[in-house]
């Protein structure tokens, strides 16, 4: 078993749609591990996207990010990140395979419902950004 960061993005929060992807989720075998509702200042979204300061589409990403609550959580089931990533299919919803949570519920490329750690390394920083020690090592006992 191993764990990964999923985000519900500000998108799927306000149209409603956090709770049946969280089902999706579910149902794709996935067990929520920890979750909590926040709402990302510019500084915190800018962090957690600074791999991607130099594309065109930072600062848009930003605004979105910090346009209404999101729903960090940590999934665990075994090969958590490439399940997870297949799960909610393609950046863009045109392109994600049929029955992935961005075919069913995203927007757009940029509005794309969820976000995935796209790796074990990422995964662990993901989970350190919005969970505290404490919050985390509350899942082993
Ligand atoms: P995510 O998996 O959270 O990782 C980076 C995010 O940047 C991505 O989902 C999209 O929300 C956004 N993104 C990636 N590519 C583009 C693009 N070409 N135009 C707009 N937004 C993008």
């Amino acid at each position: 078993m191993n764990r990964t960061l999923a985000i519900v993005k500000p998108d799927a929060v306000a149209s409603g749609k956090a709770g049946r992807i969280l089902a999706h989720l579910e149902e794709a075998g996935f067990t929520i591990r920890a979750l909590k509702m926040t709402h990302l200042r510019e500084t915190e979204a800018g962090r957690f996207y600074a791999v991607h300061r130099e594309r065109p589409f930072y600062q848009d990403l930003v605004a979105f990010m910090t346009s209404g609550p999101c729903i960090p959580m940590i999934l665990e089931r075994e090969n958590a990140v490439a399940h997870l990533r297949e799960t909610i299919g393609a950046t863009d919803p045109a392109e994600a395979s049929p029955g992935t949570v961005r075919a069913l519920f995203a927007e757009n490329k940029e509005r794309n419902a969820i976000h995935a750690s796209d790796s074990d390394e990422n995964a662990r920083g993901e989970v350190a950004f919005f969970f505290s020690d404490q919050e985390v090592l509350g899942l082993e006992g």
